[in-house]
């Protein structure tokens, strides 16, 4: 178990040791939030896939529990396959029993990839079933890419959807079943305009309001690209998900693979992986590498969805701080703030403000050589969160749309001893990060350029640990 590396986050989900990706099976199961992820317990880097398993009663605080699926059988090992296993997928509760279904990566040739179940009676041991796999073979509207199912319950049937491409479209297609056993291809549920990624991973379509939302990991050759979502109306009789407009889900470098579920007080809730492929990950020096974002409440408006942190994240508080209004002509340190793992709350008076441009510093050194930059940008109305200056890890600069409405901006920032979540304007817009500046680089300031800003409040907390 690493304890020793300074990356280690406080109050984000890690694995205990070795390499993590997507969530995986996201689900609750007898009253607990199960969460399995993509696993490779021995080594920082990705390997054979396994299921990493732990269970939590409210989302902030985890136990681990045993790996729950190894490489074992034909169809999800691979002889002389560079990376095989056992690949993203879904959880579901049957009766009494927990099943998970998966991807089994097989072979470098066709099929390749194929669906398979597991399913358990305590919640800890699973069983492979033994006619594996349920799906052996990709549909004609696919391809050999053809992985991370995701399952729910509608009236009384199973439904399940599979990533997969063809013809240069990311696509998902759509199997039905009434026993999770017996599967029978509907069709493709949903696909890409043209602009929307030639491969779809992790595909996640479930009912919200009075309508679906699906949630794509979409790949662009062999880059993967920020998720997305599209708001529609699914015809289950046809097996056809109506698209509407296409939003970016986070802004942020470091989302991919989100899964939700929907728990027992009918929130629709979902985590993501807080890292993407092909990113410099530092924590690998110290043996791991791979964490989860916050789980955060999903909550539509109309034709957006907003994510809300999970109210359980509040039990973390501890040292409330509060500043009234005040404003600044000229970069100000808020010497208050300087709690590395908090979570901040700043509501921007826009009527007051005079500057165009304003922003924040988080985890500003004295000198200025390192900072994390928030910037709101009301001419070109965008927030930018620039990581040029941010440490260690990946550089670049994220932009996520501003939209002013009324008078305020307000911005709730959780910050973790290596990562930055923006929730901009109650969750409309997101925007997720990692950095890894030196644990001395504390300072958070305020600055504007040419002219004032006016704040109404700002609303401070450190957050506590959740792995000691
Ligand atoms: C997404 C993904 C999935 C796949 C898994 C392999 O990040 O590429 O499509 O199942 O990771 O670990």
């Amino acid at each position: 178990v690493i304890k020793e590396s300074a990356y280690r986050l406080n109050y984000h989900f890690m694995a205990p040791t070795g390499w993590i990706n997507d969530p995986n099976g996201f689900s609750q199961y007898n009253g607990e939030y199960q969460l399995f992820y993509q696993y490779y317990p021995y080594d920082s880097k990705w390997g054979p896939m396994h299921w990493g398993h732990s269970k939590s009663k409210d989302l902030v605080y985890w136990e681990h529990l045993p790996v729950a699926l190894a490489p074992s059988e034909s169809y999800d090992s691979g002889e002389g396959v560079p990376g095989y296993g056992c690949f993203s997928g879904s959880a579901v509760v049957d009766g009494e029993e927990l099943v998970l279904i998966y991807t089994g990566h097989v072979d470098s040739n066709e099929p390749m990839q194929v669906q398979c179940i597991a399913t358990s009676k305590d919640g800890v041991a699973f069983e492979k079933y033994t006619q594996n796999p349920v799906v052996a073979n990709f549909p004609e509207d696919g391809s050999k890419d053809f992985r991370d199912p995701k399952v729910w319950k509608h009236e009384d049937k199973w439904y399940m959807i599979v990533g997969t491409k063809k013809d240069g479209k990311g696509k998902a297609v759509l199997y039905v079943s009434d026993d999770l056993r017996l599967w029978k291809y509907k069709g493709v549920a949903a696909e890409s305009d043209g602009t929307q990624g030639d491969m779809w991973e992790c595909p996640d379509l479930f009912p919200l309001n009075d309508t679906h939302v699906l949630i794509v990991s979409p790949m662009y050759g062999t880059q993967n690209e920020k998720p997305f979502y599209v708001v529609g109306d699914m015809d289950y009789d046809k097996g056809v998900f109506t698209q509407g407009t296409c939003t970016t889900l986070d802004y942020g470098f470091d989302f991919y693979a989100p899964q939700t579920l929907v728990d027992d007080k009918g929130r629709r809730i979902m985590i993501g992986w807080m890292e993407k492929w092909l990113t410099k990950m530092p924590s690998q020096e110290h043996g791991w590498a791979g964490a989860m974002t916050i789980p955060r409440e999903l909550i539509l408006e109309v034709d957006t969805l907003k994510q809300k942190p999970v109210v359980e994240l509040a039990d973390l508080r501890t040292d409330y701080k509060k500043l009234d209004a005040f404003e600044v002509a000229e970069k100000t340190t808020l010497n208050e703030l300087q709690e590395v793992v908090s979570e901040t709350i700043i509501d921007f008076n826009i009527s007051e403000t005079t500057a165009t441009q304003f922003g924040l510093e988080l985890r500003s050194s004295e000198d200025g050589s390192e900072k994390t930059v928030i910037l709101l940008d009301l001419k070109n109305k965008e927030i930018v969160m620039d990581r040029l200056l941010s440490g260690c890890g990946e550089k670049g600069i994220s932009k996520a749309p501003l939209v002013v409405k009324g008078i305020s901006v307000n911005l709730r920032i959780f910050m973790d001893t290596t990562s930055v979540e923006i929730f901009v304007n109650d969750g409309e817009q997101v925007i997720t990060n990692r950095i890894f500046p030196d644990a001395n680089s504390k300072l958070f300031n305020i600055f504007t350029q040419g002219g004032k800003v006016s704040v109404n409040s700002i609303e401070s907390w450190k957050l506590g640990s959740v792995w000691n």
